[in-house]
């Protein structure tokens, strides 16, 4: 899946000549541009430093690239870290007190915190203050530190994982969604300028209508075509061109790849189209669960091949059109 191309080094090369640096290059998401924007001059008017913001949505739809632009615009340094890398107390203290005042503090991954992390981070937020503990057993004591007011922006691609606490402690929480094609269009064709790839029309829109409504894959699709086109000395990507490389490359029409197909295909028939519990579906694909979670089950339901019942994941009847398999009688009532 192009998702996990072994290339990272190349993959990240790539991902920051293409991320944009302002409001004005960031394509979409118009609501949430517009509400950051007030938030932000509302900020500078009052020179304080802006409400903590958490930011969720799918793999790939642009959670750091907007999180580097809102500092940016600020007029502020960013400090990058991910929930994980924050192993220890210390680690967060650390951080928090290497911040200088109106710094951004990015967290992404957020979500994977644990929770000693979290209770510090908590006071942190709300009052710009660190409680440590200095030595261990009847001799500990704990002192209190100010902290710099900085601007926590959090990602995540599940906030249903986030504790309730910490959700809430955030002035503002915004969903990205899904892009439409043209403003996929509009990503690769700018893309295609920074990169120096020449790219027609039909060749933008094919590249866009199988990029899973995603930045993230239409630039990687983008990439692949161009090889495909250099290897066969071509020297613009034209509609024709990028439907024969995405061929090749087994994505259809949808943006669908052979795991997405496959999903669906055992859903369909090792369980009959569902209902089938994460797990499950997880150990006979092969998949891990937060990649299928994460990665694939998303845009499936978007696509509204997939649902989410209570009881676990069904494939709807345009699933079954999808891969033209015919739909049994009672699939219909398993949605219910
Ligand atoms: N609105 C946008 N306009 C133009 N390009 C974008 C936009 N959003 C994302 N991109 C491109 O897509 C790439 C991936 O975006 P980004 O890394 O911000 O996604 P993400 O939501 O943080 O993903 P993940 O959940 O995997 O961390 C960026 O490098 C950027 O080039
Ligand atoms: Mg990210």
């Amino acid at each position: 899946m192009l998702n996990s191309d072994p290339n990272i080094a190349d993959e990240e090369v790539l991902e920051t000549t293409l991320r944009p640096q302002r409001f004005s290059e960031y394509v979409g998401q118009e609501k949430i541009k517009q509400h950051l924007d007030i938030f932000i001059q509302a900020a500078k008017k009052r020179s304080e430093s802006t409400d903590h913001v958490l930011l969720y949505g799918p793999a790939g739809l642009g959670k750091t690239t907007l999180a580097h632009i809102i500092a940016k615009e600020m007029g502020v340094n960013i400090k990058v870290t991910s929930g994980p890398a924050i192993e220890r107390v210390g680690d967060l203290g650390s951080i928090l007190t290497n911040l200088d005042d109106g710094d951004v503090l990015f967290i992404d991954e957020i979500h994977r915190l644990n929770k000693m992390i979290e209770e510090v981070l908590y006071p942190a937020m709300e009052d710009y203050k660190l409680d440590i503990i200095i030595g261990k057993g009847p001799a500990a004591r704990t002192i209190q530190l100010d902290l710099p007011r900085f601007t926590l922006i959090g990602a995540t691609t599940r906030l249903g994982s986030l504790s309730n606490p910490l959700r809430n402690r955030f002035g503002s929480t915004h969903r990205l969604e899904f892009y439409t094609p043209e403003e996929i269009e509009r990503i690769v064709k700018r893309s295609s300028d920074i990169l120096g790839i020449g790219l027609d029309e039909q060749g933008a829109r094919a590249i866009a209508s199988s990029s899973r409504q995603t930045p993230r894959v239409a630039n990687r699709i983008l990439k692949r075509v161009r090889d495909y086109a250099q290897i066969k000395n071509i020297p613009t990507i034209t509609g024709d061109i990028a439907l024969e490389a995405l061929h090749l490359y087994d994505i259809d029409r949808l943006g669908l790849e052979p795991t997405d197909r496959h999903i669906l295909d055992v859903l369909i028939r090792k369980f009959k189209g569902g209902p089938a519990g994460i797990q499950a579906l997880a150990a006979v694909t092969g998949e891990e669960m937060q990649t299928i979670e994460d990665v694939y089950e998303p845009y499936l339901i978007q696509l509204g091949f997939l649902a989410r019942t209570p009881r676990g994941r069904v494939v709807t009847p345009e699933g079954y059109r999808h891969l033209s398999i015919k739909l049994p009688e009672d699939q219909q009532d398993k949605l219910l």
